[in-house]
């Protein structure tokens, strides 16, 4: 018999849901609330709002898609955590309903592990141990993985994620929420080397991006006094600029890391994998260094249920299933 799981997504603002037949995912539909941008940052009221609206059409589509019955599930997988509270709630009660109504099992995912393992979905595939830099809106951390299941945090964000930093900054300029897509693709046409800010270099593995945020503001609050249109008339150099702070903060740890660990295999994940900038450096220094890297496609890099379907998979291969008790867990630990 098949192992077919559907996997739903609802972390933050994306309401995701995915087929996952005998460890393939067979789709990924994601529905993007789009009313965030008005806002200028994800409302987490609102957010559990689009969710229940989405929700059961996404699921709709997705089993649609596949042809799959609702007797053809095997079980409904889930992200426990981390994320925000209600958004949460809403995927988590209909995924536990689901699963109380079919009889089948339900399968908890950790948000963060799962755009890890976002790698298993397509090929090429990195070979254990790899270390994965793992860079979202909530989260910027180096892990090493040994395993499908066995993942350890070498160093991380002490302060703000970097996709965070990407944001902010963008909204200090003026630019619409999520601004790090923005400032990506306005850094195309910019002078990366041509303004520098102060930031906070921490110790070990760890990152900090609060200072550079804080330096980034000092400089444009400086800069507008003397020209009011500062940012207009600069916005290409400025976003190139900041990418470029961004990009190399991430790749000097991870640089450390690979060396401190001897690991040459080396994957990037989350949303911010997205970067152009931060994917055509990771090339870069990959020859440098003789890497061999991993980046996912464009689709399982921002959230999406694909990778909460793969990891549901391996969970359920190790017996790894959820109480029907389940509670979300929007601090759930790594
Ligand atoms: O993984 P993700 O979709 O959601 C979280 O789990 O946080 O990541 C969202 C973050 C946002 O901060 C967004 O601005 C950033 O990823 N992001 C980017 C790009 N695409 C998404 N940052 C820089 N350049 C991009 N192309
Ligand atoms: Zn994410």
């Amino acid at each position: 018999m098949k192992n077919v799981i559907l996997a739903i997504e609802s972390s933050c603002d994306e309401t995701s849901a995915s087929i996952c037949i005998d460890g393939k995912v067979v789709n990924n539909v994601i529905a993007t609330q789009e009313i965030h941008s008005k806002y200028g940052g994800v409302v987490p009221e609102l957010a559990s709002r689009a969710h229940q609206q989405a929700i059961a059409p996404v699921v709709k589509e997705a089993m649609a898609d596949a042809d799959i019955e609702m007797s053809d599930l095997s079980a409904i997988g889930f992200t426990q955590g981390p994320g925000l509270l209600g958004a949460l709630l809403v995927g988590g009660a209909f995924a536990k309903s689901m699963a109380l109504a079919l009889d089948i099992p339900l399968i908890g995912v950790h948000h963060m592990k799962a755009h890890i393992l976002a790698h298993f979905i397509e090929d090429p595939k990195p070979n254990f141990p790899f270390l994965c830099l793992t860079v979202s809106g909530g989260h910027t951390q180096i892990v090493r993985v040994d395993n499908f299941l066995d993942m350890k945090v070498l160093g991380q964000t002490t302060d703000d994620a970097v996709g965070e930093a990407f944001d902010k900054c963008a909204k200090l300029m003026g630019l619409p929420y999520p601004g790090g897509p923005m400032i990506d693709r306005l850094a195309e046409d910019g002078d990366e080397n041509r303004f520098t800010f102060n930031e906070t270099n921490m110790a070990g593995l760890d990152y900090s991006f609060s200072g550079i945020k804080t330096g980034f503001m000092n400089f444009l609050n400086k800069e507008r006094m003397k020209n009011p249109d500062f940012v207009d008339e600069n916005k290409n150099d400025i976003s190139a600029s900041i990418q470029r702070h961004l990009i190399d903060m991430l790749l000097e740890k991870l640089r450390m890391a690979a060396d401190q660990q001897g690991i040459s295999q080396i994957a990037i994940a989350g949303g911010v994998s997205a970067n152009s900038g931060l994917r055509d450096k990771l090339k870069s220094l990959s020859i440098e260094e003789g890497w061999d890297i991993f980046i996912p496609a464009f689709e399982y890099c921002t959230d999406n249920a694909g990778m909460i379907a793969i990891t549901a998979y391996y969970q359920w291969l190790a017996g790894d299933m959820a109480e029907m008790s389940a509670a979300p867990m929007p601090r759930m630990k790594f």
